[in-house]
Parts: C-alpha cells; structure tokens; sequence
C-alpha cells in the first residue's frame, strides 16, 4: 500500500483538519509529519468544536491508529493540555496514538528563545506563533535537540539541564530579563514546572520506531494517511521566506518526517481556501485591505485557531496555489470555505503577476516587489446561500464556473468542496 498526503496549499488554514478527520474511516494510520503546537486544526461535529494542535485529527475514529511522526515537535505541555481536554470530551487518546521516539521536544527555553528573538526582529517580525518552533527545530538541526525517545532513559535530567544552560547563557548574553516573558499565562518558572510534570505523564505514551511500524503496515497492506500542517508558502525551502514556519511543509516533507520512501508516497490532496488568509507578516500579493477584506475575515470567522489573531485576507491567488500544486505534485485538490463567499456580487481571483508589463511565466523569488502587478479577472459571485445543498448537481451555476475556471487554471480537478464547517457540509464528485 502507499501513503496518501493532505496538505494545505496556501499561508496555512486552509481547513486541513476538517478533511483529515472526514477521510480518517478510510485508513487505517494518521500521521503528522512536521510542524508542531503552532498548528490549529479545527474539527467541529455535534454541535461540539475542537481544536488539535499536535495530536493528528483522526484521533475521533476509534479505528485508526495515529501517529505523530519523527518530523513533528512536541512541546510536552500543550501536548498533555490537548490530551486532558480530549480525554474531558470522553476521547481517550492514550488508546490509539503512537509517537516517534525520534520526534524532538521544544523545552520551556525554546519558548524564551523564540520570544527573546522575535522581538529583537522589530519591525521584521515574523509573526510567530511563539510556541518555540524555530529554536527547537534549530537545535535538532544543529544536533542539540532532545528526543521523545530520551525521556526515559536515565540521563534525560542531565541531557535537559546542558541543554537549558545553553539556551539561559544565551539569554545572559543577550542581557534578557526572563521575568518579564509569560507562557499560557504563567511565569516561566511555573511553565518548567508544568512542562517538567507533563514529561512524566507522557511517559504513559506508547514510544515507537515509527518508520519501521508505518513501513511494516504498509507491507501488511494498511492505508497511511500523511497529515501536513501549515502551508506550502510557509514552507522553508519555498514559503515566502524569511516569514515562514522552521520545517518542509511539502508533500516531500512526509518522506523525511514519517520515514518512507518516495516511492510509497500514492494520491496527494491539496486543500485550499475559495480565497486567501495569512497569518502573521510577510508578503501576501492578493491581501485587501478594504471593505470587502474585512467582510472576508468576519463572514469567515478568520481568527488564528491557536493565537485568537485576526487573518489577513484577500482573493484566490493563482499564480501562487499554481507554484503550490508544482512543488507538491497535487492530483486532487479540495476548496474549502465556499460558503463564504456566499454573499458576494462579484469575486476577484487574481490569474498573474506582471512585472513592467510582461506576465510573468515563474513564480517571483521576491514577493515584496514594489514593481510586482496582480493582474485580476472578475466573477460573478452567486449571492445566495449555499446551505442545504447536497451534492454537485445542486450547485448554483456561477459556483460551477468558478469551479471550472479555477480547474482550467490550475489544470487538476477540484474533487470536494467544503461549503461549511461540519463534516456534513461537504461535497463530493468522487466516492472517498
Ligand atoms: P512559527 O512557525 O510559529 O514560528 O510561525 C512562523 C510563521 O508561520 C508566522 O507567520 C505564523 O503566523 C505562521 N504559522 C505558523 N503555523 C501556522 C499555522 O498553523 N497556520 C497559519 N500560519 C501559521
């Protein structure tokens, strides 16, 4: 069997969770692959909403096993919080999630760190989400990190304190008054004390060798589904650099971060939004920043499911989900937040970027070109709502061309759309 891939297309939530927990019946392993308490995954069936910051989101179907693979980090924390409050909804995650042993740990002094070092950026400020993300990942590549697999074995404190010094003499260095930083509302004495509590809980956790047991479930004919979080164009190698996320948020990111080859790697599901949203600062070419931007945020409810912050919006983007599709090699693509656009007379989708006149034929290194043009085409908008509808053959007709056009565009088939947040607001032109 191969390893399906869903990930998203744009600046991030684009609605990834949704999907995953709809396609979840039809495998049999979850796993996420990068990223880690930076992502919000929202997931809302009965009535009743959730949201995932670490744990895949197939942790609602009893029958799938999930895993949080060697490319993804935990912050023990907030992995133990979303433990507590799934087990509060009577979801026992204990039950059915497995975790890398090779998947590293943000330690209270990553937090510090990313903290100390986003506000010494002033007016280059990232954006971050501030969850440690960069400096954890920076310590796993410059090989300081700590592992999942560390926690139990007998020299973990001892690995901890080196590694806590490193990090504190930075701060010494950098003259920085630790007091004045806060983490969930505690001081960062009070967050060690916590995160050092949730490492011993997290030791009930079954640890694995998850490349071998998802290789070996493949062997015995399992169906692996590849969670991605964040967005290709907040990717490190191709996201709009230096404004993006510290990991490969690419479909080649499953390979590295669950141990497969690419050779197993089967269908790739892009998700994007019927428009754009960004969170955080860097370029966004398509942004609005109007009227009509605003009723794109409150019609979406466009707030950041883990940091509450308003999201930059604006129209589809094509160039930009055309690079996506590229670097991701995408066979299927799924639009989700159709319903938005549900009260619109006309709705802009951006088709190129010009430069001095000529179209350009590849996507810019440079966002941030004051030279940079967005050439618009103009739809009519269906300007009714989309509620109750069923099936494709529903659809009004100005949403079939929207459809259509953007699949001539992009040249891959939209094969779900999502016209509301529940699961049951989905549509489908294929049997899943
Ligand atoms: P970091 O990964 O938390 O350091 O954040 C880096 C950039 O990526 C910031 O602009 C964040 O707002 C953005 N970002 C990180 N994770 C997500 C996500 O899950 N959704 C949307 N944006 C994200």
């Amino acid at each position: 069997m191969k390893v399906d891939v869903i990930l998203g297309l744009q600046w991030g939530d684009e609605g990834k969770g949704k999907i995953v927990d709809l396609f979840s019946p039809h495998y049999d392993i979850i796993a996420r692959f990068q990223g880690g308490p930076n992502a919000g995954h929202t997931i809302l069936f009965d009535h009743k909403k959730f949201v995932l910051h670490t744990i895949p989101s197939g942790i609602f179907h009893p029958n799938s096993e999930n895993i949080i693979g060697n490319g993804v980090i935990i912050d023990p924390f907030v992995f133990i919080k979303e433990v507590t409050k799934l087990s509060e909804a009577g979801v026992h995650a204990i039950k059915n999630l497995l975790i890398s042993r090779r998947a590293h740990l943000i330690l209270p002094t990553h937090r510090l760190l990313d903290a100390v070092y986003e506000s010494q950026k002033g007016d280059g400020k990232i954006g971050s989400t501030l969850k440690g993300i960069g400096p954890s990942y920076t310590d796993k590549y410059g090989r300081n990190g700590i592992r999942f697999g560390n926690i139990t074995q007998l020299d973990f404190s001892d690995r901890y304190n080196a590694l806590k010094e490193i990090h504190l003499n930075i701060l010494r260095d950098s003259k920085t008054e630790t007091s004045k930083y806060k983490f969930e509302g505690l001081s960062f004495q009070e967050y060690e004390e916590n995160w050092l509590e949730a490492i011993q809980l997290m030791k009930t956790f079954r640890s694995i060798d998850a490349e071998q047991f998802i290789n070996k479930s493949l062997d015995d004919g399992k169906t692996v589904l590849a969670e991605g979080a964040q967005g290709s164009l907040l990717d490190i190698d191709f996201g709009s650099y230096p404004f993006v996320t510290s990991s490969n948020t690419i479909a080649a990111g499953a390979c590295a971060g669950l141990g497969v080859s690419p050779h197993r790697i089967g269908r790739i599901f892009g998700v994007f939004k019927a428009y754009c949203t960004r969170v955080g600062s860097g370029p966004f070419p398509t942004e609005l920043y109007d009227s009509i931007g605003e009723k794109l945020r409150s019609e979406g409810n466009e707030f950041g499911a883990t940091t509450g912050r308003p999201r930059r919006c604006g129209w589809l983007d094509l160039p930009a989900l055309k690079y996506a599709i590229t670097l991701n090699g995408v066979d299927s693509l799924i639009m989700m937040k159709v319903d938005v656009l549900d009260r619109f007379d006309k709705i802009l989708v951006c088709k190129n970027y010009k430069r001095k006149n000529e179209i350009l034929e590849v996507f810019p290194f440079e966002l941030e070109d004051p030279e940079l043009e967005m050439v618009y085409e103009e739809k009519k908008g269906w300007n009714s709502s989309l509620e109750g509808i069923d099936s494709f053959s529903e659809i009004p007709s100005e949403l079939s061309d929207y459809i259509e056009y953007i699949e001539a565009e992009v040249g891959v088939p939209i094969n779900i759309v999502s016209i509301g947040p529940d699961r049951k607001q989905t549509l489908k032109r294929e049997a899943l």
